[in-house]
């Protein structure tokens, strides 16, 4: 199949590498030039695990290549993905800008059938919008239909979660549309499940909102635990182990951050509003996500009496680990919220450094280029992100660079008992010991 993917951030990028890679021809266009020339000389932008290689075994094998021009890519294939942007507005709703450009711009165009796929998260009844602007610029009336196919992917682990997915969701009422998408989607082997359009936009918002609900509900269970000396791990685990629960997205930490979630579910409350049915459960996941970091830095505070000028490391600045991504990152708010406090920070993350610093995200904090560094006459250790290597950090000499040897760990890494045995005291997140 002839594809293009309009927009080339982490879900067209990963698309069309994906695509390519299954045998697809594949297009990226975006009007960034800059990351257009970037990707045509072989840089990839963004920390993605495999992605690297994917691109360039595309690449030389002519099955993906890299454009500016919207009009190079809709002329030539025959199913267009628009994954550009929907950021959202001040008041958690989406602005839809971006998806309404690509539309005009596509109809400008189109001159013969194509399959427009939106795979942007987008409002339910985007679809139909998208249809609409489509019908009304393009000026010689073409046939086209307008499918919805939300994407899944994690960062982190994007490459095995679009070659490998749970399932692929085709939101179309035209058999036509259909046959094109299943070929497309053939050589991944999946179960493809069939909806509406409507349906298919209302799955993403849905699946995300649960998933962030499940974290809410382990944190909320965790300041429980605190209160009671239970430990939230076992109780995860003892929840997760029903299959109708499952064990995933039932970590408890500082809560969820990113570039989905939080924009996600404010959007999902934000259409319930404007439909008239408000989606009240979502807000109470909102106001227990924003409570952990409170918390968490109460916490600090309850041990160490006072934060200013208190030297204090943070391991971890991307919103997750196995990604460079600090774009919403709850560690990234620790810092500066730990920094307005007059904490001294030193800080340090295995893939984020380069854009923590071309974003100027920690402005106050002392970014250090290794987790020793970050440590040395540190008075406590704040594990933000849990990247696994941290946990095979030598913690004998960890101990003996700090002033004082604690340990906050704001997402469940460390083995408190192995940590005491190494003489820190040790704090987690509903692991056991009450509230300070
Ligand atoms: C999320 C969804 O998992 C994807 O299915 C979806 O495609 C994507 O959003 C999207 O809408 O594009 P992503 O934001 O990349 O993916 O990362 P997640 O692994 O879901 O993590 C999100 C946040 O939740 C992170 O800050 C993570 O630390 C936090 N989290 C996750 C927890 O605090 N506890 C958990 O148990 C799981």
């Amino acid at each position: 199949m002839e594809i293009s993917i309009v927009g080339s951030g982490y879900v067209g990028l990963v698309t069309g590498a994906c695509f390519a890679e299954v045998g697809h021809d594949v297009i990226c266009v975006d009007n960034d030039d800059r990351k257009v020339k970037t990707l045509q000389s072989g840089i990839i932008p963004i920390y993605e695990p495999g992605l690297e290689e994917l691109v360039h075994r595309n690449v030389a094998a002519r099955r993906l290549r890299f454009t500016n021009s919207i009009e190079d890519g809709v002329s030539n294939s025959q199913v267009i993905f628009i994954a550009v942007p929907t950021p959202p507005h001040s008041d958690g709703s989406v602005d839809l800008t971006y998806i309404e450009r690509v539309a005009r711009e596509i109809a400008n165009v189109l001159k013969s059938y194509r399959v427009i796929v939106d795979k942007s998260t987008v409002p339910v009844k985007t679809g139909q919008k998208v249809a609409d602007t489509i019908r009304r610029y393009n000026k010689i009336g073409v046939e086209f239909d307008v499918v919805s196919n939300p994407e899944f992917l994690r960062e982190g682990c994007a490459v095995e979660d679009l070659m490998h997915p749970d399932r692929v969701v085709i939101g179309t009422n035209s058999e036509r549309a259909l046959a094109l998408m299943r070929t497309i989607y053939e050589p991944f082997m999946a179960p493809v499940m069939v909806t509406d359009v409507n349906s298919a936009e209302l799955i993403k918002h849905a699946a995300n909102s649960f998933l962030a609900l499940k974290i809410s509900y382990i944190n909320a269970v965790s300041v429980i635990c605190e209160a009671t000396g239970a430990d939230v791990e076992k109780v995860a685990a003892g929840i997760g182990a029903d299959k109708r629960i499952g064990r995933s997205f039932l970590n408890a930490g500082l809560g969820y951050g990113g570039s989905c979630f939080p924009k996600d579910i404010a959007a999902f409350i934000a259409i319930s509003e404007q439909l008239g049915t408000p989606f009240n459960l979502l807000k109470e996941v909102q106001r227990i996500n924003q409570r952990q970091l409170e918390r968490f830095v109460k916490k600090l505070r309850d041990t160490l009496w006072v934060l200013k000028d208190k030297r204090l490391a943070v391991w971890g600045l991307t919103f997750k680990p196995d990604t460079d991504d600090v774009r919403n990152s709850v560690a990234v708010d620790l810092v500066n919220e730990l920094c307005r406090e007059g904490a001294h920070v030193t800080a340090y993350d295995p893939k984020g450094m380069a854009k923590i610093r071309e974003l100027k995200l920690c402005p106050d904090a002392r970014l250090v280029s290794s987790p020793i560094e970050a440590v040395r006459d540190a008075e406590a250790l704040i594990i933000a992100t849990e990247w696994p290597q941290f946990e095979n950090t030598d913690f004998s000499e960890i101990k003996r660079l700090m002033q004082t040897p604690l340990i906050f760990d704001g997402r469940n890494l460390l083995d408190p008992k192995t940590m005491t045995e190494f003489g820190f005291q040790y704090y987690g997140i509903g692991r056991g010991l009450p509230a300070a």
